[in-house]
């Protein structure tokens, strides 16, 4: 399937940075995306656009660049927004998970009473990669009672599959590279 306009102009606007963070890596830089105020209006609409005609409680976003997109999609969609945060961060009772990498492993805490049970909870970050990270806030979010309205991306990795991970959630990126 060919990218619509919309698609094609925000690709455009995505600096793409050969070797970063290491050797052989090509990173999608969208710096150069959000600065620009047409271009970041368009994503969030974009997104927001799929979640419209759904009751979303809460827009759930992961530190760090999960911060850039959550609020602003929260804002568009009239819910709330929650934080998912690196350890140590929150200071009243959290709810942790850790997860492994291909290195070492991480943690992510979330405040135990920003999702009541039932609410229905649209999960944001930046990126889909390995598909780890949202996999690890999935539980966050189930331990907590959360209904899991969606998936959202502004970028997927298509050939790191991280969506396979998913099967049983609504899984929406905006932006694909294979
Ligand atoms: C990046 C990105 C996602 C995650 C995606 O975060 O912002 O959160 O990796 O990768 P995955 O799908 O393989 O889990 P990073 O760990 O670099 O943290 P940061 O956002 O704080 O920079």
């Amino acid at each position: 399937m060919s990218d619509s306009a919309n698609i094609t102009a925000l690709k455009a606007l995505v600096r793409t940075v050969p070797d970063f963070p290491k050797p052989g890596i090509l990173f999608y830089d969208i710096t150069t995306l959000l600065k620009d105020r047409t271009g970041f209006a368009m994503l969030i609409d974009e997104l927001a656009a799929h979640y419209l005609e759904r009751k979303i409680d809460l827009v759930l976003g992961i530190e760090a660049r999960g911060f850039i997109f959550g609020p602003a999609l929260a804002y568009r969609l009239n819910a709330g927004f929650v934080p998912v945060r690196k350890p140590r961060k929150l200071p009243a009772p959290v709810a942790r998970v850790t997860y492994d990498l291909e290195y070492g492993s991480d943690t992510l805490e979330i405040h135990r009473d920003a999702i009541q049970p039932g609410q229905r909870v649209l999960l944001v970050d930046d990126l889909l990669a390995t598909g780890g990270t949202m996999e690890a806030t999935i539980k966050l979010v189930e331990e907590l009672g959360g209904r899991i309205a969606g998936l959202a991306f502004a970028v997927e990795l298509d050939f790191l599959r991280g969506r396979e991970r998913f099967p049983n959630h609504d899984v929406f990126s905006l932006l694909h590279y294979d």
